[in-house]
C-alpha cells in the first residue's frame, strides 16, 4: 500500500501539480486522525482507509495541469474531462494490478453525494461504500480550507458550518458526525504541514513522506541506470 501512495504522489509531483500533491497528502494525514477515533476498524483496515483516501485523486494524473490549474471557472467541456478522474483512477489502479476493493472504491466513489446527485454513478446514501462516504467529507473539508488559484480557503468555524448545511444532502450524516466529534486540537496539531492550510507551520509527517518519495524517486534512477 505504501508504494501505491508514494508512487501516486510522486507522479504529481513529476507533472507539477504540487496543488493535488498537497491535497492527497493532507486528506491522507486526515483521514489518518478520523481513523484513529472509528471504534470497529482493524489496524490493517485503517492503514488502507488512509492510503484510499491519500490516492483519492490518482485520476487527475491524466488530468491537464492547464484544466487542474486554471485559475478561472471552467467550461462545461473542461468539467466533463475533470469528471472522469473516479473512473480514469479506477482504470490506473486496474493497470497496476491494485484493486483492494475498498481502497478502489475510495477511488471510484468519493464524488458521489448522499442525495444521489454526485459522478461518476450517482449512487444515493448507503449504495455508496461506507468508505468512500467518509472520504469524501474529509476531501470537501480539506478543499473548503484550502486556498485556491482562484479564491481564498474558508476558515475552520465557516467550513465545519458548510459541512453541517449539507449533511443529508452532499454528504453521509453520520460521516459528517464522525469527522465533527473529532476533536479539532487534533487536526490543529497534526495539519501544520502546509503552507496553502490555514494554519502555520511544518510538519514531520509530510516531511517524511517527502523523503520516502525522494527516495523512491533515488531508488528508481538507480533501478533505471541498472539497465534493468
Ligand atoms: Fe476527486
Amino acid at each position: 500500500m505504501k508504494s501505491i501512495m508514494e508512487d501516486c504522489l510522486r507522479r504529481f509531483l513529476d507533472k507539477g501539480d504540487r496543488m493535488t500533491y498537497e491535497h492527497s497528502l493532507r486528506v491522507g494525514h486526515l483521514a489518518r486522525i478520523v481513523a484513529a477515533h472509528v471504534s470497529g476498524w482493524t489496524e490493517e483496515e485503517k492503514e488502507a482507509f488512509v492510503a484510499g483516501c491519500c490516492i483519492h485523486d490518482i485520476g487527475k494524473r491524466m488530468i491537464p495541469l492547464e484544466i487542474l490549474h486554471k485559475p478561472t471557472v471552467l467550461t462545461s467541456e473542461e468539467w466533463r474531462s475533470m469528471r472522469r478522474h473516479p473512473e480514469i483512477g479506477m482504470r490506473l489502479l486496474h493497470i497496476n494490478g491494485y484493486m483492494h476493493p475498498p481502497v478502489a472504491d475510495i477511488v471510484q466513489y468519493h464524488h458521489e453525494r448522499w442525495d444521489g446527485l454526485g459522478y461518476p454513478h450517482g449512487l444515493k446514501g448507503s449504495e455508496i461504500p461506507e468508505w468512500a462516504r467518509v472520504c469524501s467529507v474529509i476531501d470537501a473539508f480539506d478543499t473548503m480550507v484550502s486556498n485556491r488559484p482562484y479564491r481564498r480557503g474558508l476558515s475552520v468555524e465557516q467550513a465545519k458550518e458548510e459541512l453541517r448545511r449539507q449533511s443529508g444532502t452532499q454528504f453521509d450524516p453520520d460521516a459528517v458526525e464522525l469527522f465533527l466529534n473529532v476533536p479539532f486540537e487534533s487536526f490543529r496539531a497534526a495539519t501544520e504541514f502546509c503552507e496553502t492550510y490555514p494554519f502555520p507551520g511544518s510538519s514531520r509527517w509530510k516531511r517524511n513522506l517527502e523523503t520516502n518519495v525522494h527516495e523512491a524517486q533515488m531508488n528508481a534512477t538507480a533501478w533505471r541506470r541498472s539497465g534493468q
